[in-house]
């Protein structure tokens, strides 16, 4: 192997106040495996993870739980730092931002950028809660869209039209804080000049640091043109303090990025590392951040920015995935698929998980949907019926029959040979992030495997005395095959591969492929891994629902008409006026800068329109492609700024991720009219 390289690795840092669910998981999984991965092949190589404990909505956590924000963060802290060791999620260092570390590391940068004449200062007008005297983020406000009208909207985006706007424009604002109406305030924040990194930034991402669709997106936010970033934030906030500028506070995401430079110092401090040769600006170390593609712009615009203004190195690589879907939908709490970490333990085995995330990771960022019959299903397949059931086959042979002791001779040194040569094509594979390949690479000499032990029965042939030795041969090589599996799935099921290693007597690295047991004791074989059980599933679901709103009197508690009661009556020409139909939903895809709404060809059988749904929280677009569902055909096309409406579809629920689109049953076709 060429020279060991030296790797630093992060995850993006994870909340302080909510619970890491599986959607945290994806990330700090596929973090995992490559590091596991890089490790196992000889390399020098670190991760490192915190939490992110700063900003406002932390700080209002803390105060509604009545504790200080220092205890709730490192209460949350221990609590996901558990949760990842029990997924086997390996950090060196689990840190947090709220540290001696990150405070120093963000004043030093902030100093060099401001020596460098990076940042400039300027009034700016906000809407301030007057009760709680707080600066509201826009989150923090809610009213009346100003462009449609339609009340209870959120601050900077509305539901039903999906306009976007500045929260100062809302009409009729309300804090979502303590109700009071917020008034505008000036304030004078710091701006980070990040159109001056213009150029450094069109080169670095074309450099092979980011995945070329993502390289791409990058180019249309040039195109709209870089903007100074606002870094400060006014008390009361939870943060670090800006140095000169009392009572102003460094927005979360500044300190954020820098908590990876802090945890990794943290983690050097106590182990004689030298952090310098990590982050200098011209270090030879590799230096790469597992993210999802939410939050894209602060790791490939700010971040390395910032990063070049303080004089330190830029990222290798940021390597970004999509998001998870459960069951082909957003994940929901109504549903019972908004599923923690903690609950997913409480019921399944987390290598489960690990493997299933790895059949199905690329190195691309599309979504990745988690199916639980399909995760049951190749679960079962794969590492039951397939890799587990090799050894399984041929351990009690060599433990009964002949002494423990596999065979001296390889009886088949060409299937042997083609597992081996196999190593650089996997590796290559997981090198590259492309773990669902290397899965299907590893599954197919699994079946390879199993063939030759069909083939020589030895359950038939140890019963025939002149038929021993070559018995202990086919047990001996089917045993050396499942060893050599186990060594490529060691950065997916870590703990598998430990089973593997005291049954074997054996220790893995990469170059352990090279070598084949011969004439090498072994131990008595011991199940390692159970089938998935879907009762288990079905219980990790209904402990993952979330109860709705409280009922209304003489209304059943779980009826949804407690929270939606049926409204007055209308007449049958009222009604007749609706011409609903069915439709095939043709194509469905997601809609630049709307976070609520899909774009959906309905197909009606002759004639195609065009909707904006508000269902993008509960519908992944995939998901919907093909489906028929239920649309008013005739409402006046609506002008939105994304382009025109031509329609509704029906949908049912309170909405957010617990809303239904209606289906028909099998049969009805497009364009039949509903009555
Ligand atoms: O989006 C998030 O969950 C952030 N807490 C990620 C921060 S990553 C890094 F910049 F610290
Ligand atoms: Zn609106």
């Amino acid at each position: 192997m060429s020279e060991k390289r030296r790797i630093l690795v992060t995850s993006a840092l994870p909340y302080a106040n909510g619970s890491i669910h599986l959607g945290h998981l994806l990330e700090h999984i596929q973090t995992d495996i490559w590091t596991r991965f890089q490790r196992l092949r000889g390399n020098e190589c670190y991760s490192v993870c915190a939490d992110d404990a700063h900003g406002t909505p932390v700080m209002l956590k803390a105060q509604e739980l009545g504790i200080t924000p220092e205890e709730m963060v490192a209460r949350t802290r221990a609590e996901h730092h558990q949760d990842l060791i029990d997924f086997h999620v390996d950090y060196d260092n689990y840190y947090v931002t709220h540290s001696p570390e990150n405070k120093a590391f963000c004043e030093e940068i902030y100093s060099r950028l401001d020596n460098a004449g990076y940042i400039s200062k300027r009034v700016i007008n906000q809407l301030f809660d007057p009760e709680k005297e707080m600066f509201l983020p826009d989150r923090f406000v809610k009213g009346t869209c100003p462009s449609c009208g339609a009340e209870d909207q959120n601050g900077d985006s509305c539901d039903v039209c999906g306009a976007t706007y500045s929260p100062t424009e809302v009409k009729n604002p309300r804090s979502v804080v303590s109700g009071a109406t917020p008034v505008l305030r000036e304030s004078e924040h710091f701006f980070f000049d990040l159109p001056k990194f213009e150029d450094m930034l069109k080169t670095w991402i074309r450099s092979g640091a980011l995945q070329e669709e993502m390289a791409n997106k990058l180019q249309e936010w040039f195109t709209e043109g870089l903007q100074q970033w606002d870094i400060s934030r006014d008390a009361p906030y939870f943060g670090f303090e800006i140095p000169g500028a009392p009572n102003k506070f460094f927005y979360v995401w500044v300190d954020a990025p820098v908590g990876y430079m802090a945890s990794f110092k943290n983690f050097c401090d106590q182990n004689s590392l030298e952090f310098d040769d990590f982050w200098k600006a011209d270090s030879t170390a590799e230096l790469y951040h597992f993210i999802g593609k939410d939050i894209t712009y602060f790791h490939c615009l700010f971040w390395p920015a910032m990063l070049e203004g303080a004089g330190y190195r830029k990222p290798t690589g940021v390597n970004i995935h999509g998001f998870v879907t459960v069951n082909g939908a957003k994940m929901s709490k109504s549903r019972g698929t908004f599923i923690k970490g903690r609950t997913y333990l409480d019921h399944l085995n987390p290598e489960y998980l690990r493997y299933y995330f790895a059949s199905k990771l690329s190195d691309g960022v599309t979504d990745i949907d988690l199916n639980f019959t399909d995760f049951a299903q190749k679960v079962n397949s794969d590492l039951v019926g397939k890799v587990v059931n090799i050894a399984s086959r041929c351990a009690s042979f060599i433990t009964k029959r002949f002494d423990g002791k596999l065979s001296d001779n390889v009886i088949e040194p060409e299937l042997i040979a083609e597992f081996q040569n196999a190593a650089d094509g996997i590796a290559e594979q997981f090198e590259k992030r492309r773990y669902h390949q290397a899965i299907r690479e590893i599954m197919a000499l699994a079946d390879k495997a199993n063939q030759f032990i069909d083939n020589n029965a030895p359950w038939v042939t140890i019963k025939d005395e002149s038929k021993q030795q070559f018995t202990h041969d086919v047990c001996s090589l089917g045993i050396n095959m499942f060893r050599l599996l186990t060594i490529y799935l060691k950065p997916v099921l870590p703990i598998l591969a430990e089973k593997a290693e005291s049954f074997l007597n054996d220790e893995f690295n990469w170059a352990s492929l090279q070598t084949v047991l011969t004439g090498h004791a072994i131990n008595k074989f011991k199940p390692m891994m159970q089938r998935v059980d879907m009762e288990k599933i079905d219980a990790m679901i209904d402990d993952s629902k979330e109860s709705l709103a409280p009922q209304q009197p003489a209304i059943a508690p779980d009826s949804p008409l407690a929270q939606d009661p049926i409204s007055d009556t209308i007449s049958f020409e009222d009604f007749a006026k609706i011409d609903l139909r069915i439709a095939r939903i043709a194509n469905a895809e997601h809609v630049e800068k709307a976070d609520k709404l899909l774009r959906l060809e309905l197909d009606l059988g002759g004639e195609t329109k065009q909707v904006f749904a508000g269902i993008k929280s509960a519908y992944a677009p995939e998901a919907l492609i093909g489906k028929h569902t239920v649309m008013v055909a005739n409402l006046a096309p609506r002008k939105m700024r994304f382009g025109l409406s031509e329609g509704m579809v029906l949908a049912a629920g309170p909405g957010g991720d617990d809303l239904y689109i209606l289906e028909p049953h099998e049969g009805a076709k497009p364009g039949m009219r509903v009555k």
